[in-house]
């Protein structure tokens, strides 16, 4: 009691103070989404279940949240974090670094957060050693690899871990560099500098990273260099990170070392068949090491003796234009060897810049779990991209330089639409480096990571994000010349084959793969790979080239608009399933259909070469979100519409196996992955609202929890995450459109900063303490003092000067909207 009271008087304090933000921080759990469904291991693995065989099995079966937990900055370059591996290999989910069991093999500088397939980066590394002694050898992580003691602890810019051998290991992160503070036991003290380090595969194969060489110097206590890297999920190109890392302490013994490659590699040398060797030194004073032509192993061991301290600490800067750079980013913006000043630095800007764009009540009448679950999701969806302005060592055109868009498919619907309200300048700034990139290299990625695009999914989506801010009238230094050619290009042109062995069919590097059958046929055949979910996306894809052409190029407007209605070639009227007639086909070439045995609600896997991606056609059905009228009437008309999507939610309704896709959700209706994110929100098309709300929210709180199982699945660079800071404010975004549903919010009072410094106000009359002690159902909503009669507004209405949004809500379920429905402005019968 006591404690809180001194706690709350705090606040009050701080919020006397002019330009104080309070400390939203405390709310945010670093570790909600790092692990499957099973307590402490990244992938679900029952012991129940018994056999190594099965868990290899169920492996495959739901995916963690693949996170990365440490030191960063919003949109920052440095992710400094542990990496890990799981000495149960088939329990690993690697991706973010971080895994709740798995040994230490080090500390490295850059992370993805929230992907799946393959790894990519866990570069630049350090690990503390005690000893280098047999049976230790610095070339293979098994043999100094450290389980950890105890817990760890995560909070925004801070991380710390124990290992086994006695050594704490404290992190934080700035936007290029990052500070890592040891504490040993007793006795010699070394740090293994590996620069062919990197986040391995648990399962190699074609897509598992590489080391293509590299250099380090070692000049007293600082070392300088470069690592090349390529591979990962996205199948990049090689690419270059120069570091420059310093310990506060000089180091008795600094030696350079190299050792055979023998890393498993296609394509470029290494020794892969030999057993791992061991590394040989330099002396003392060669301090200079290079990897070679056979892209050798390299490194660097600094040691301090027992005497010397017990405390080692280190910051490391990270660039991809030079040596130089590293260091100075190092000395910028790590500027004291105290820890804490760079925890305070990141809190205070994760605050300032991200956690305070929202405001919502914090006091004793707030379920303190939705103030974690609010928090926590701003701070993941802002991990990623990568805001590398001034590092693109690709070209230099003066515009700014985004990577890490991993990928635009999973983030297009709810993150970028959310980056546009509360972040209008770094948006702003990644829609004029999307651009960039089809200037320099021909097409907007999908995918972008490691400088290099990859891989695509389905359509083209970055065309949905540049419509999404057109219609919504972000204009700022974009040039939409340039933009709507950059998205023409994806409509027009075919990009080559890359033979991926994920599908060797087209292309899934960038644009349209199957762009032939779209031009020709009006729809995707069965001579492509995924011709049902690549339809209803290029459908997508074409509408919102219209939407930009309505300004840029008044002429192409009509054709785009007809080739938006492609979807409608690929609906069978007579495919019943499950008493449900009519459903997204697949369809030959010549204009019949495979309809035989057909069974929407099977995919053949939901892989590269299935019929639909990581969704079946029951769900990829639902996916027209710019002619729901259309789609209504495909139904059968409103009432089964409704009664289909009331289906989809009922148990035990799902028949395909998702893989780590499905999270073990057993209705059609699938919320750990993004094709179904706007699903639950369809009942607005009939002017049902209650029943959005009410679907929403349970799949809310069935699947969103402040734990370390926190989000369904794979949370995606933050598309979970920022799914659920809708549902929490009670909104819902229709992309590539100026429309919003209403929902009903979590808080009883949101402040929302949206375009630069415009506050949008959304209240809710609920006593939302109690979650649903007084409903949560919508009786009536008033948009800036005006009683609406619509289940959604107008981007105009107050996104762009702010407003007033006031939910009036209650225990019944109430039909109390009597307005038009949400908008199929994409609306065309072929
Ligand atoms: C892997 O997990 C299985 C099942 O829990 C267990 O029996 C086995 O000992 C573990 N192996 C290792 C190397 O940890
Ligand atoms: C680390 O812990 C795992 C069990 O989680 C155990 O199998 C393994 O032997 C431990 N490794 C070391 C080096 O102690
Ligand atoms: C660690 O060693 C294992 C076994 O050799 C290897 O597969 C992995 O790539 C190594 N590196 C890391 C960082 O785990
Ligand atoms: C090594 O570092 C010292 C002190 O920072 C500096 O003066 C010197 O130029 C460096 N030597 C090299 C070869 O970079
Ligand atoms: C929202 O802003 C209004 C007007 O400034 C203020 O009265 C209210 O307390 C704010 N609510 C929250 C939760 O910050
Ligand atoms: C847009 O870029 C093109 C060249 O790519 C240039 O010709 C044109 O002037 C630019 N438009 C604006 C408004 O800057
Ligand atoms: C669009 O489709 C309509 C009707 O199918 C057709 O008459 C018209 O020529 C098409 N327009 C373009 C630009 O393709
Ligand atoms: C099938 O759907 C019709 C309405 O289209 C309904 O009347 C009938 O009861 C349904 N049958 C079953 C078995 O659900
Ligand atoms: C046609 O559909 C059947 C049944 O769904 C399937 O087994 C077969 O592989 C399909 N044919 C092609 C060419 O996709
Ligand atoms: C779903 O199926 C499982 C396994 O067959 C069964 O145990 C469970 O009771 C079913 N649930 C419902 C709601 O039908
Ligand atoms: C905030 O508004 C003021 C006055 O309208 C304007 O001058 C300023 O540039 C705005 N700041 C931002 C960050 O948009
Ligand atoms: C707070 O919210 C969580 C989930 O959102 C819920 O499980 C819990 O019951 C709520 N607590 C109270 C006291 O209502």
């Amino acid at each position: 009691m006591a404690a809180s009271t001194v706690k709350l008087a705090l606040l009050l304090l701080a919020h006397n103070v002019i330009g104080q933000v309070h400390d939203y921080s405390q709310y945010v759990n670093p570790l909600m989404g790092g692990s499957g469904p099973f307590d402490g291991l990244a992938c679900k693995c029952s012991p129940s279940h018994g056999t190594i065989d099965h868990c290899t099995y169920l492996r495959n079966l739901v995916g963690g949240g693949d996170i990365f937990v440490g030191g960063a900055l919003p949109f920052g370059v440095a992710k400094v974090g542990i990496d890990t591996y799981e000495q149960n290999v088939s329990y690993s989910t690697l991706n973010g670094g971080w895994t709740p069991e798995g040994a230490v093999t080090a500390i490295s500088m850059m992370h993805e957060s929230g992907t799946g397939g393959f790894p990519k980066y866990g570069i630049i590394a350090q690990m503390p050693l005690t000893t280098i002694d047999p049976p230790v050898n610095i070339l293979d992580n098994r043999t100094y690899w450290q389980n950890r003691t105890g817990d760890d602890t995560a909070k925004v810019g801070y991380f710390k871990t124990e290992l086994e051998n006695g050594i704490t290991v404290e992190i934080s992160g700035a936007r290029h560099s990052g500070i890592i503070q040891y504490s040993f036991p007793d006795g010699t003290k070394h740090i293994l500098v590996d620069v062919s380090h990197y986040l391995p595969s648990e399962t190699g194969g074609y897509s598992n990273q590489v080391f293509l060489g590299g250099e380090i110097s070692i000049n007293g206590s600082t070392y300088t260099g470069f690592g090349t890297y390529g591979g990962g999920w996205n199948e990049g190109a090689p690419y270059t990170v120069y570091f420059c890392g310093e310990f506060d302490t000089e180091p008795n013994q600094a030696r350079t070392f190299r050792g055979r490659n023998t890393d498993p590699m296609t394509r470029y040398h290494t020794f892969s068949n030999e057993p791992i060797g061991q590394a040989t030194f330099g002396s003392d004073g060669s301090n200079r090491e290079t990897s070679g032509p056979l892209n050798d192993r390299i490194g660097a061991v600094f040691t301090w003796d027992s005497a010397a301290t017990s405390q080692v600490r280190s910051r490391v800067g990270v660039s991809f234009i030079s040596a130089e750079k590293a260091c100075k980013f190092k000395d910028d913006e790590v500027k004291s060897w105290k820890l804490e000043d760079t925890v305070d630095a990141a809190v205070e800007e994760w605050n300032r810049d991200v956690l305070s764009r929202i405001q919502v009540p914090t006091d004793d009448t707030v379920n303190s779990t939705n103030l974690v679950l609010l928090y926590s999701s701003l701070y993941f969806m802002h991990l990623m991209p990568s805001d590398r302005t001034g590092e693109n060592p690709l070209w230099d055109s003066g515009e700014p330089s985004w990577d890490d868009f991993y990928t635009l498919w999973d983030t297009f619907r709810c993150t970028v639409s959310l980056h546009h309200l509360i972040q209008p300048e770094a948006y702003e700034s990644q829609i004029r480096s999307l651009i960039d990139i089809w200037r320099y290299e021909g097409y907007m990625p999908d995918g972008r990571s490691g400088n290099w695009n990859g891989l695509v999914q389905g359509g083209s989506n970055a065309d949905n994000v540049l419509a999404d801010a057109y219609i919504k009238g972000l204009r700022g230094a974009i040039n939409w010349t340039d933009g709507y050619l950059a998205m023409k290009k994806n409509a027009e042109v075919t990009p080559y084959n890359t033979y991926s062995l994920d599908d060797e069919t087209a292309s899934v590097k960038e644009g349209r793969g199957a762009l032939d059958d779209w031009i020709n046929l009006g729809y995707v055949s069965l001579d492509n790979s995924r011709c049902i979910s690549r339809t209803v996306e290029y459908s997508l894809n074409d509408y919102a080239l219209s939407v930009v052409a309505a300004g840029e190029a008044p002429e192409d407007v009509q054709k785009y608009l007809n080739r938006s209605a492609g979807w409608q070639r690929s609906w069978n009227h007579d495919v019943t399933s499950r008493n449900f007639s009519g459903f997204l086909t697949p369809r030959f070439s010549d204009g019949s259909w495979n309809a035989t045995d057909y069974n929407p609600g099977l995919c053949g896997g939901c892989e590269w070469t299935s019929i639909s991606y990581e969704g079946t056609p029951w769900e990829y059905s639902f996916t027209v979100p710019h002619d729901m009228q259309t789609l209504i009437q495909f139904m059968g008309g409103e009432a089964e519409f409704e009664r289909r999507l009331d289906y989809i939610f009922q148990p035990n309704t799902s028949e395909q196996d998702l893989s780590a896709n499905g999270a073990g959700i057993t209705t059609i209706m699938n919320i750990g992955n993004e094709p179904d994110f706007a699903t639950p929100y369809l009942y607005n098309y009939l002017n049902k609202q209650y029943k959005s709300v009410n679907q929403s929210r349970a799949l809310a709180n069935q699947y969103f929890h402040d734990a370390l199982y926190g989000v369904p699945g794979n949370s995606d660079a933050g598309a979970l995450n920022s799914w659920l800071i809708w549902q929490m404010l009670g909104l819902y975004p229709i992309v590539t459109q100026p429309v919003y549903l209403l929902e009903s919010p979590w808080f009883s009072d949101i402040n929302i900063t949206i375009n630069g410094n415009q506050t949008l106000r959304v209240t809710s009359s609920g006593d939302h303490a109690t979650l649903g002690q007084q409903g949560y159902y919508v009786q009536s909503v008033k948009i800036n003092g005006q009683v609406w009669d619509k289940n959604w507004f107008n981007h105009e209405d107050v996104m762009v000067n702010g407003g007033t949004i006031e939910f009036t809500v209650g225990k019944e379920p109430t039909t109390w909207e009597s307005g038009d429905v949400p908008p199929s402005p994409g609306h065309f019968e072929l």
